[in-house]
């Protein structure tokens, strides 16, 4: 007899110990070996199933969704969703769900770590260290810029820049100033130990500036080379957000010219692909996206977009109680426009 329990592919391979038990609930496709999905392989893996779980190396538009008529959720890994067309799942009437608060402390303490290495030329001065170069030390050897009592400047209020924020202000007497498309009530401000600015006195004023915003059309290339030229030339610029909203070569300029000190990028426009001028320059700390990869924070966030499947397929109750739905009310209306009943389990 055909199983009828719902058809859920994973895209890479997560966390066994998470995955592994939803093969009491549905039949599981998994992925054995870390995969560059084609977009021609992604709409053909959709085919046929019921839901999916991905990372943010998965995009998923209209050409994905074509042909997948029994696809109900996307459960996307990570609190980023860029890689989703969200229009085109909610017409499609497919449900799609992210990853948030869970990774909001360990996505912070990356900001904070790459701000303190590039501030204080960490991996630099290891390299120097590792390369014997100790015997030409001097007095200014690897002299940085201070931390505590320095204006930290945070563009994107969200839980991260929150969680930045009270780092800085509480843990290292900084005065921290953001800037966000809304204000914070006046308790929270408080309560983080921030102030608002408009971009220009942020970008102006700035010590350090970190970015923990959502990467969208008008964030595209926000840190150009104009917004760079309002920077201090002492000042940092750490990315934690998504690598398209700085410009990499005006970045790799000012870095070369001594029109800004350092820079701590986790995030990057071609990923995996890091520009070459990056590469070559002493003053910039590079990671490869591991913002919220601590052990704890990937099983939390495999969890919860395993949550958000289930409620979505109506196996674990009624669906669709999502945890961390991003387009419930327009899929909905989508199908329920359509008519489609067999999107309802
Ligand atoms: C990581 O970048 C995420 O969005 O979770």
């Amino acid at each position: 007899m055909a199983d009828a329990r719902p058809v859920v592919w994973v895209s890479q391979p997560l966390i066994d110990a998470v995955i592994e038990p939803l093969r009491a609930q549905v039949e599981l496709i998994t992925t054995d070996a870390v995969t560059a999905w084609t977009q021609e392989q992604l709409a053909e893996r959709l085919r046929g199933v019921d839901g999916a779980i991905i990372t943010l190396n998965e995009r998923i538009g209209a050409a994905q969704l074509a042909g997948a008529d029994r696809l109900q959720v996307i459960a996307n890994v990570g609190v980023g969703y860029n890689n989703l067309d969200v229009d085109a799942l909610s017409a499609a009437g497919v449900l799609a769900s992210n990853t948030p608060d869970v990774l909001t402390e360990t996505t912070a303490d990356l900001g904070f770590a790459l701000l303190m290495a590039a501030a204080r030329r960490i991996t630099e001065s290891e390299r120097w260290l590792r390369d014997g170069q100790w015997g030409q030390w001097s007095f200014q050897t690897m002299l940085g810029a201070d931390i505590h009592g320095s204006t930290l400047g945070i563009l994107g209020m969200g839980r991260i820049g929150q969680g930045i924020a009270r780092r800085g202000a509480h843990g290292f007497g900084m005065r921290v100033l953001y800037h966000n498309r809304s204000r914070l009530p006046a308790a929270t401000e408080a309560e983080v130990g921030a102030q608002y600015a408009e971009l220009d006195a942020l970008l102006a004023q700035s010590d350090h500036l970190v970015l923990v915003l959502p990467y969208t059309a008008a964030s595209h290339h926000l840190i150009n080379a104009s917004a760079l030229a309002k920077m201090k030339p002492t000042a940092t610029l750490v990315n934690i957000a998504r690598g398209g909203i700085v410009d990499e070569l005006a970045l790799a300029d000012a870095l070369a010219h001594g029109r800004l000190a350092a820079a701590g990028l986790d995030v990057y426009e071609g990923e995996p692909q890091v520009r070459p001028e990056l590469l070559a320059l002493r003053n910039v700390v590079l990671t490869p996206h591991i913002g919220s990869a601590s052990l704890g924070t990937r099983k939390a966030m495999v969890q919860l977009a395993v949550d958000n499947l289930l409620a979505a397929l109506g196996v674990a109750g009624e669906a669709p109680r999502m945890p961390s739905a991003i387009n419930a009310d327009a899929a909905l209306a989508a199908r329920a426009a359509s008519g489609d009943e067999s999107k309802k389990r």
